[in-house]
């Protein structure tokens, strides 16, 4: 079943293609430009020596064949390591066939550790309009250095100080409202995103944080309490709906008209949304 939209659903590549390719890895985005998504989503953390690299867990472990956590290690460690063969394992489990356990493909740079850095680069060649949905992971941690040094690149690339939040092919998302609150601080028309996977009761209503425009739930908020989304739109807020993977799912978000669907299988849900 396809939809009769009356308005457009920003398709969101979550961690890039990431049901067919390793997550975070340039093989995952650029199979998700590829696929016709309108936008990626990459989480960020900072490595031992300050650089911003796209990996969802703390530690390296699930995703490569490498050991500990990214802000003990340094980019040269990450870069050692092998971030894709662990999906060839994934989807060999189970089978009677051995995997070649050491191949890796021959573009070795499309599955090693992405750089933020080199995810903007590839965003700025795609020749299109891609947008870009950053997570700051856990950036208490690090006391501001994450927004920090997101910022200096962004605006290297001259993407931290958009006219206005509608016309930035970048925005900020996190769990954190104090890192928002910082990156708002330092430019305030980066548009940020306001993840939830409850909501709060003092945010029942549809408020968000001060100053941020878009809520960020997850698709069993959505699922279980579907008047919230009408709640959030009455206060004036975008919702971007996160992991949307089943098409049931993409057909609530659609009836509930969603502004943004973040999904695994962003060619799935542009064909169930009829483009
Ligand atoms: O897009 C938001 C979503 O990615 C948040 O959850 O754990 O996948 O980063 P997580
Ligand atoms: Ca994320």
């Amino acid at each position: 079943m396809t939809h009769a939209r009356q308005h457009h659903i920003q398709v969101v590549a979550h961690r890039g293609a990431s049901e067919d390719a390793p997550e975070h890895t340039l093989a995952a985005y650029r199979k998700a430009i590829e696929d016709g998504a309108d936008a990626l989503e990459c989480d960020v953390r900072l490595t031992a020596d300050g650089h911003l690299v796209c990996v969802h867990d703390r530690r390296v472990n699930r995703t490569s064949n490498g050991r500990g956590a990214v802000s003990a290690l340094e980019l040269a460690d990450l870069a050692a390591l092998d971030f894709g063969s662990w999906k060839t394992r994934d989807a060999w489990r189970g089978r009677d066939e051995e995997p070649d356990w050491e191949h890796r493909p021959e573009d070795l740079e499309a599955t090693s550790v992405l750089t933020l850095e080199r995810l903007l680069e590839l965003v700025a060649d795609a020749g299109r309009r891609v947008e870009l949905a950053i997570e700051t992971k856990h950036p208490t941690r690090w006391a501001g250095q994450v927004e920090e040094r997101l910022l200096l690149l962004l605006k290297r690339f001259g993407l931290d100080a958009p006219a206005s939040p509608a016309e930035s092919p970048v925005r900020v998302m996190s769990f954190s409202a104090r890192s928002l609150h910082r990156v708002r601080a330092a430019s305030p028309t980066l548009p940020t995103v306001y993840l939830m996977q409850f909501v709060s009761p003092r945010l029942r209503d549809g408020r968000l944080p001060s100053g941020v425009g878009i809520a960020g739930p997850s698709i069993r908020i959505v699922r279980n309490h579907p008047a919230y989304v009408e709640r959030l739109k009455k206060a004036g807020h975008q919702v971007h709906v996160w992991t949307v993977n089943e098409p049931e799912d993409v057909d609530l978000c659609a009836r509930l008209g969603v502004d943004a669907i973040i999904t695994n299988r962003p060619r799935a849900v542009l064909d169930r949304l009829g483009r």
